[in-house]
């Protein structure tokens, strides 16, 4: 079995293309990194009451994201114990049970089997039902209502998995939470295929500060919240954040004095957000300034915590195809009319007809395609930039923290050096958390 570290150079800055192609790595990558890592899966505000359910996926597999009817958030695989039917055909929904329409069978909220069909008649002696229950997640976690799973029973506790990363993410998570009410949904997820390799997306996200000029013109048009030219919020000083666990942030550094946004086309959503800062400021204090703005939570899972506010996930469907959702966030006590101004920025800026998504689509949908060439996969890529001055601790932001000028690939490199020692690794035993 080849040696995944030889074909990401971490030290010299050449990555190999083959890891965005070849066929043998991508199987490889089903086993040692989406059945080991820790994976967001949904909301809580998806599953309010027992019998919702969200139909999510954990790698290419399909899963169930509910509650039961002792109020417990569960994630079960989506297949029947009997022939491997699917028991939830919907997106999402409320029900009592899941029941399979193949031949039958059903299952409680909890998982366990509660029917078969010609149970005491044709099963002699009848086997023993609680031997075949939908095969339940072993580990969740909730941070800040995100619901997250790991197939891995050996897996670290998804506060070790995340590391100094936590602190980033939960603040991110919490960026314009003025309400006090927490977050919801705005409308149901957007979902779409791109035919690029998954790693693209997150490598994006996680800190790939010189792709900027891709959003040029998009800068230039002007689809941004405020009423100048930009196409979201100002993040003040920009920083970059590298975690050795391959997670990469993004942060804004920006005075408590200073509002985010003016937002002056709107003054009634521009009084609510000023309204949400303000609290923002009270409750944190001078920290409040300090918010990661964008980032990638190894492997797939990426976020932007001010505005827009929304999760990507960039579910694997093949070295060659991506199904990216987008999830979009709103306080649960905004009123209507930032709720449809809100709506209508986000589809301007992100999902599949947004117009920010579409530059960097483009970008992944031509590298992927120029890569599986016989030749071109000869040539490895190029992760030079700020090979050598990688990041310093700092007392405030938790990492290793690079200021402006943000010209650095390291935390794409980070990434590619945690995803090459998950597929080195036999178990997690040889991984540091
Ligand atoms: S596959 Fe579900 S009952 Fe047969
Ligand atoms: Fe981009």
């Amino acid at each position: 079995m080849v040696s995944v570290k030889d074909l990401v150079g971490t030290m010299d800055g050449k990555i190999s293309r083959e890891i965005f192609v070849d066929k043998d790595l991508y199987e490889r990558e089903k086993e040692r990194v989406f059945a080991r890592a820790w994976l967001y899966v949904g909301h809580e505000s998806q599953v309010k009451k027992p019998g919702d359910f969200f139909v999510s996926r954990m790698g290419e597999e399909s899963v169930i994201l509910t509650r039961d009817n002792a109020g417990k958030i569960r994630v079960f695989l989506n297949t029947c114990r009997h022939r491997g039917m699917r028991v939830c055909r919907y997106d999402q929904g409320n029900t009592k049970a899941f029941y399979c329409p193949y031949h039958g069978w059903s299952y409680g909220l909890d998982g366990k089997l509660t029917h078969v069909q010609a149970y005491e008649a044709s099963y002699t002696p009848p086997f023993p039902k609680d031997e075949w229950a939908l095969v339940e997640v072993p580990k969740l976690a909730n941070l800040q209502g995100t619901i997250w799973a790991n197939w891995d029973s050996a897996a670290p506790t998804f506060e070790d998995y995340l590391g100094d990363a936590l602190a980033g993410l939960d603040s991110g998570l919490r960026a314009w939470d003025g309400s006090d009410h927490g977050v919801e949904l705005l409308g149901p997820p957007q979902k779409w295929i791109v035919p690029s390799n998954w790693k693209f997306v997150s490598e994006n996200f996680s800190g790939d500060v010189l792709h900027g000029v891709s959003h040029r013109s998009v800068e230039m048009v002007g689809i941004g919240p405020g009423a100048s030219k930009s196409r979201r919020d100002s993040p003040g000083e920009r920083i970059l954040t590298t975690f050795p666990g391959g997670h990469g942030f993004y942060y804004g550094v920006m005075p408590i004095d200073q509002p985010r946004s003016d937002y002056a086309a709107a003054p009634a959503v521009a009084a609510y957000f000023q309204d949400c800062w303000q609290r923002r400021v009270q409750r944190m204090g001078p920290s409040a300034g300090v918010m990661p703005t964008l980032g990638t939570v190894f492997p797939n899972m990426s976020f932007h915590a001010q505005q827009p506010r929304t999760i990507l996930v960039s579910h694997p469907r093949g070295p060659n195809e991506t199904e990216m959702w987008r999830v979009y966030f709103v306080d649960k006590a905004a009123p209507p009319e930032v709720r449809t101004w809100l709506r209508r920025y986000y589809m301007r800026y992100s999902g599949p007809g947004g117009l920010t998504e579409q530059d960097d689509m483009e970008n992944w949908t031509y590298a992927s395609e120029a890569s599986r060439g016989t030749i071109a996969r000869r040539h490895a890529y190029n992760y030079m930039s700020g090979l050598n001055t990688g990041g310093v601790s700092d007392p405030v932001i938790p990492g290793m923290v690079t200021r402006e000028p943000l010209t650095s690939e390291q935390n794409p490199r980070m990434l590619y050096r945690r995803w090459a020692e998950f597929m080195d690794a036999e178990s997690w035993s040889a991984l540091q958390p």
